[in-house]
């Protein structure tokens, strides 16, 4: 029986980890009618083409290909920018990479620390109440009260956006981030460019504010950045503004719901953590590789690539499948299924990608999931289950989408 990966298929988004483990038995260089374009699921394929310094991230450089045409006509019709350096190959990206480094890299990001930690001790207080005192139990949604909408917040307030304006950004990055699926409906796709459209004229608008005004905000800083002479322009800097919301909040949220369940469901690993506060950084590695939120990211081959099933030839697509990677018992042993949080080589894992696109916001990504797993984790024990959980319907980031869960407090 030949096999098709088939994203849609009933019970792929509540786990789509069976059909990558049937993909790379049976096909792991996978010609998808679907996607247009390959799918690879096997550890070595993705990782290496992710660090190939041949492939491209724009969408002009792909043969006829009705996904990346139907995007790229979507793209013109609407004057959208193709600007963001996600799209951009060297030496553009290059250069957008670094106009955007500074207030990413680990010091920078370091220096959040209070601020992060203060806004989540914030959060749940108000998720879980701080009435009363002596031990209570409680039942709260994980991700409607606490994942979802503080990591927009914080994103907002280290950007310089004024916090009435952050529940805006829950509804623009929600339908964004539905949009990085290649097989939506043209109506679904409308209405979630319609709203990026909203979201873009929202930040173009602030960016003009930045620079009459700037604050001490990674906006202004961005505005201000400048190397060897060279500004971003103000197309550039809106299009890296977007991009930076659409890849920094939903990821976020999912990491942390996804890591909490991953745990739920490996109680000997949560005692295990909630005993030892200090494995917290380590698990986070071990939840990214395990369930992490980015199934897929894509490439284009400009030359011909090889593998032994078959070759990828110029013009073609290709998705590089890094939760199946994450995935892959060749990489990671046979215990590659379950969760094992002091897995020695966690930190090998693609959730944030490889070669020049990796994740410029890993620090940060990091720095919350830990603050956020942390605090549920110190604050609240005898967490389990209290009802069906809900994943998005989505293949590129997945999420889960409700997470109700029950509790005591100490
Ligand atoms: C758990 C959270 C996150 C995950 C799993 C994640 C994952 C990724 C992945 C896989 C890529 C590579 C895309 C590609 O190769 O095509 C990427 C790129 C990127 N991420 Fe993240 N990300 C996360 C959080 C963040 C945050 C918080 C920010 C905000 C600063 C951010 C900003 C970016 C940017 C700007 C890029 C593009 C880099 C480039 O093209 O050079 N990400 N991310």
């Amino acid at each position: 029986m030949p096999i098709a990966f088939d994203p849609l298929a009933p019970g792929f988004v509540e786990s789509p980890y069976e059909q990558y483990a049937a993909l790379r038995a049976a096909d792991p260089v996978h010609r998808s009618e679907l996607l247009s374009g390959w799918v690879l699921t096997r550890y070595a394929d993705v990782d290496r083409v992710l660090r190939d310094g041949d492939v491209s991230v724009e969408p002009t450089s792909a043969a006829a290909n009705p996904v990346i045409d139907a995007e790229i006509e979507r793209m013109e019709r609407g004057g959208r920018s193709a600007a963001t350096l996600v799209l951009r190959d060297d030496p553009d990206h290059a250069r957008l990479r670094r106009l955007m480094q500074a207030p990413f890299g680990p010091r920078a990001v370091d220096r959040m620390r209070e601020t992060v930690a203060a806004r989540v001790s914030e959060a749940l207080d108000s998720a879980i109440g701080t009435a009363g005192a002596g031990a209570r139990t409680g039942r709260i949604d994980v991700v409607a009260d606490f994942a979802y909408p503080l990591p927009v917040a914080l994103f907002c307030e280290l950007l310089g956006v004024p916090a009435e304006d952050s529940p805006k950004f829950r509804t623009w990055t929600r339908s964004v981030a539905q949009n990085l699926d290649p097989f939506l409906t043209s109506e679904e796709r409308e209405a979630n460019l319609a709203l990026y459209d909203e979201m873009n004229g929202y930040l173009s608008d602030l960016v003009e504010a930045k620079r009459e005004q700037p604050g001490d905000d990674v906006m202004s800083a961005l505005v201000a950045a400048e190397e060897d002479g060279q500004r971003l322009t103000r197309e550039e800097l809106v299009a890296q503004v977007v991009t930076l919301y659409v890849a920094g909040h939903e990821p976020v949220t999912a990491l942390v719901g996804n890591g909490l369940l991953a745990l739920v469901r490996h109680p000997d690993q949560l005692s295990r953590l909630q005993a030892d506060p200090s494995l917290l950084p380590h698990a986070v590695l071990e939840l990214l590789r395990y369930d992490g939120p980015n199934q897929f990211v894509r490439r284009i081959a400009t030359r011909p690539i090889e593998f032994d099933e078959a070759t990828i030839e110029p013009g073609q697509v290709i998705y590089p499948g890094v939760g199946a990677a994450n995935r892959d018992p060749a990489r990671w042993g046979d215990d590659a299924e379950s969760v094992r949080i002091d897995r020695p080589d966690a930190g090998s894992h693609l959730q944030f990608g490889a070669g020049i696109h990796n994740c410029l916001g890993a620090h940060l990504a990091r720095l919350q999931a830990e603050a956020m797993l942390g605090a549920l984790l110190r604050r609240l024990t005898d967490i389990d289950l209290a009802g069906d959980v809900a994943w998005s319907p989505r293949m590129v980031l997945r999420s889960v989408d409700r997470l109700p869960i029950t509790y005591r407090t100490t």
